[in-house]
């Protein structure tokens, strides 16, 4: 029998808790031995109950679902949960997701992050008409495509990894990123949702929306999900540049207007 001998993993992690007073970003390295079909989540957990108690982070879902796992995966935003060992390296360093507040170690305050953009970006359907708003109201059937279409992008769970990988929000923290992005789209499309192109542009029309992104497509590349955000965000700011264009339109008119006066 020839069975190869499972291999020595050298986990890294970026640890540093803004809490404890006196602590110091530093890297503390644990040796793990690898399993047959071991996530990070696996790995994490053998680290904090057999070597360290104190390792901060987080995980509720275990399965892709909650978003609540992401972090630095050998640079890379990605889920710890839906990641295989077997995929990596046998050096695997860990440093918490970029931009997000820190609660300590692989631990970030994503919610935080994303219950912000959804306020800004009034992530919810808005209904203009009272009886619309009657919750026992039959409401109208939808198109299946279209349902279909709106479900793929509600499949976004907030997990952060495309802020994390985005290299507008390094430099502007009040872009709405490709997550923010997203959400307009979905409700764009959702004949529910009474807003129009013009309400969208006042919520995204500007360097912190759409016109803020550079296109380098970091955030498809890293989202777990695999959500069409780049064909997502070039429709949008197609749509936004002609609503932009008509304003522009409107201000010359004015311009001209009071010069003739
Ligand atoms: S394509 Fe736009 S939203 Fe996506 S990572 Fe790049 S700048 Fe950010
Ligand atoms: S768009 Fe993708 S990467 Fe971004 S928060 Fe949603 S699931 Fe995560
Ligand atoms: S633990 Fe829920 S997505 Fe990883």
């Amino acid at each position: 029998m020839n069975e190869q001998s499972p291999r020595k993993l050298t986990i890294n992690i970026l640890r540093y808790d803004p809490h404890v007073k006196g602590d110091k970003p530093h890297v503390d390295t644990f040796e793990i031995e690898e399993a047959p079909g071991m996530t990070l989540f696996i790995v994490l957990n053998d680290i904090r109950e057999h070597h360290d108690a104190s390792l901060k982070f987080d995980f509720v879902c275990r399965a892709g679902i909650c978003g609540s796992c992401g972090m630095l995966i050998n640079g890379r935003p990605g889920l710890a949960c839906s990641t295989l060992t077997s995929k990596l390296p046998d050096v695997i360093n860990l440093a918490p997701l970029p931009v997000f507040e820190l609660i300590g170690d692989l631990s970030v305050y994503n919610g935080k992050w994303m219950r912000g953009m959804n306020e800004r970006l009034e992530t919810w359907i808005h209904q203009k008409e009272k009886e619309m708003r009657d919750i026992n109201r039959i409401e109208e059937p939808m198109d299946p495509d279209l349902s279909e279409e709106i479900y793929e992008l509600d499949r976004c769970i907030e997990c952060g990894c495309c802020v994390a990988g985005c290299g507008t929000l390094q430099m502007n923290e009040n872009f709405v990123g490709a997550v923010g992005l997203n959400k307009i789209a979905r409700y764009r499309l959702d004949p529910r949702d009474e807003r129009e192109d013009a309400d969208y542009y006042e919520l995204i029309g500007d360097e912190d929306g759409v016109f803020g992104c550079m296109t380098l497509l970091g955030c498809e590349d890293v989202c777990p999900k695999k959500l069409p955000l780049q064909s997502k965000i070039a429709y949008l700011r197609r749509q936004m540049v002609k609503i932009g264009l008509t304003k522009d339109i409107h201000k010359c008119d004015c311009l001209e207007h009071d010069e003739e006066y």
